[in-house]
């Protein structure tokens, strides 16, 4: 089956099913400050899986270009790309979960459609936790197609629940469908671990919406739905690799033809390079497409572009100037789709090519900066040299150890202390790319930002431990928080919370943070958890120091780096917000 067929007959497939057709939408997602790139068909549609209506009704279907970078220390094996397909199907709060999976299972295994082979199907349902009940429903529905009890795997939270980072989005358990890759029968269980069960299918249930650190219920019923293309493409056509799909193989076979080396030598490298340049190429085709800068999308560009240069120079470093070739492949494959690729042809490869040669003619000047480094190396020292050359840090690893260079002992955390401590300037830089409702990057709104941090842990000191964040909204001249309290505050209690805040601005504690995992964030008792299925690490700020701090939030940033910049905190209003949520609006003077 071809990647055309296929999209074709998922669309035909759900209109049959009443679902209308949307166009995919642009790979820069619209107002939306918390992520960089659209990573799920979903993403677009928040507002309607929230309550809102949608011009085209409440059954929708679509092809969907993704990007996802939190994957990618996984790519280079057979079935993660930074860069994929989604065949997606949303009901509004129309059908739920037992047509969801109905509808799923009938189009993988009727010989109408996919015609894939029902005893080399698995799935996993969500089973249960403290806030969420076991998904019983979809087990159900499960059993009542005829899968077998061994095939429904019953999987925690971290598996099987799904929502966008950040703050309301919708959110709610989920079923995954799995595949078989091998020739040979299923074993009967069904165990997630054996890469062998490739996913393929994801049906989340999303009656919840997601606040900053509980759940509540929407108001409706949404189903929303995402296939991945290639990984499906990959099965139907018995090949345990999506490289080696329609999709990539012809970027695969000129790097093979380019670097003299077989796939199957060079495996890894291969498949890096050909993601990457395939997600680059789209990046880049995108009619918001973007150029390589040290910032944002531009920032993952670069850095997709550069790690497949090296790789690509790993390989053969005689064959200089070539992606512009690869990107051209790129185009071939998808022009027929994704029209604005075609459009675009021009700026793809003139930015690529740009990019290469920038990225060539420093090679040199950063090797000779690395000559100079006598003994050791500091994570520091190469952050300067990435920053000033572009260099990727796995690169300068590799010089300095043909330079007999020492690594010093903390390079990688000091690494990415640079690193993040950059990344969160850039993002300062650029308004508007907040997370947690900051309104703009003025100083002021970024001190009001870490008085907000104070206020949450001087709440929880005066009124309890009952006090969480339930929003948040932030300009340059006041903060607004909410947070959970029954009762109005005393005139007192107010009086203390403000006070104890103001000594903790008149102590001057410094405000840092790091860089941690959701573990290993909740062991550390960090405010403001939550549980993100596509989570990278998550950074923790902290105010005062390790072993004595005020406050401690998961928080994307940024804030002001001690706590006696602030200036003096004054709570103006106090009232309630809605049931079981009060609102404070304060301000910071002088
Ligand atoms: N939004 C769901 C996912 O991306 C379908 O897996």
């Amino acid at each position: 089956m071809t990647a055309k067929e296929l999209r074709d007959k998922y669309l035909s497939f759900f209109v049959t099913k009443d679902h209308s057709i949307l166009s995919s939408a642009s790979l820069i997602p619209e107002n939306d400050p918390t992520v960089l790139f659209t990573t799920a068909g979903m993403h677009p549609l928040v507002p309607y899986l929230l309550g809102q209506s949608h011009a085209s009704g409440n059954r929708l279907v679509n092809v969907q270009k993704c990007l996802r970078t939190g994957d990618i220390d996984e790519v280079g094996d057979n079935t993660h790309n930074t860069f994929f397909e989604m065949l997606g199907n949303w009901s509004l709060g129309d059908f739920f979960k037992e047509e969801s999976i109905k509808y799923s299972y009938e189009f993988l295994s009727s010989k109408e459609w996919l015609g894939l082979d029902k005893e080399k199907i698995a799935v996993s349902v969500f089973k249960g936790d403290d806030n969420v009940p076991f998904d019983e429903r979809s087990y159900e529905a499960w059993l009542n197609l005829g899968l077998k009890e061994e095939r429904i795997a019953k999987l925690d939270k971290k598996e099987n629940w799904w929502e966008l980072p950040g703050e309301n989005s919708p959110a709610g358990p989920d079923t995954e469908i799995f595949y078989w890759s091998k020739d040979e029968p299923a074993p009967l269980k069904f165990n997630p671990d054996d890469e062998a069960w490739i996913e393929i299918w994801n049906n989340v249930f999303m009656e919840y919406q997601k606040n900053s650190d509980s759940y509540s219920k929407l108001s409706q019923h949404n189903v929303d739905t995402g296939m991945g293309l290639e990984r499906t493409l990959a099965v139907l056509n018995n090949l345990n690799d999506v490289y080696k799909t329609e999709l990539l193989w012809p970027i695969i076979e000129k790097i093979q033809d380019l670097t003299g080396f077989n796939y199957k030598d060079k495996t890894k490298e291969m498949r890096i390079i050909a993601d990457h340049i395939r997600t680059a190429t789209f990046i880049l085709g995108d009619d918001k497409g973007v150029s390589p800068s040290n910032t944002d999308q531009g920032y993952v560009l670069r850095k997709l572009i550069r790690r497949a240069l090296r790789y690509m120079r790993q390989l053969n470093s005689d064959i200089d100037y070539t992606f512009k070739d690869l990107a051209r492949i790129v185009i071939n494959i998808y022009q027929d789709t994704y029209q604005e690729l075609k459009r675009n042809e021009n700026f793809i490869l003139k930015e690529i090519d740009k990019e290469e040669k920038k990225f060539l003619s420093t090679l040199e000047a950063g090797a000779k900066q690395i000559d100079n480094i006598k003994g050791e190396i500091t994570g520091e020292e190469a952050f300067n040299i990435f920053q000033t050359f572009g260099y990727p840090v796995e690169m300068t690893k590799e010089i300095a150890k043909e330079k007999n260079i020492k690594l010093a002992s903390d390079f990688d955390e000091n690494f990415k202390i640079a690193m993040t401590k950059h990344q969160e300037l850039s993002r300062t830089a650029s308004a508007g790319k907040f997370k947690g409702g900051l309104a703009d990057s003025s100083e002021e709104t970024t001190k009001l930002h870490t008085a907000a941090h104070l206020l949450l842990a001087a709440l929880r000191k005066v009124l309890g431990d009952h006090v969480e964040q339930r929003g948040s909204n932030i300009t340059p001249e006041r903060l607004r928080f909410d947070f959970s309290h029954p009762e109005k505050l005393t005139a007192e209690q107010k009086e203390e919370v403000e006070q104890l805040v103001n000594e903790v601005i008149a102590s001057d504690l410094p405000v840092s943070f790091k860089e941690m995992t959701l573990e290993e964030a909740r062991e550390k008792n960090a405010m403001g958890i939550f549980e993100s299925k596509y989570g990278e690490k998550v950074k923790v700020y902290q105010v005062g120091d390790d072993d004595n701090y005020f406050s401690r939030e998961i928080c994307g940033g940024p804030h002001i780096e001690n706590t006696g910049k602030l200036g003096k905190f004054k709570i103006k209003k106090e009232e309630s917000s809605s049931a079981g949520v009060r609102r404070i609006k304060a301000v910071l003077e002088g």
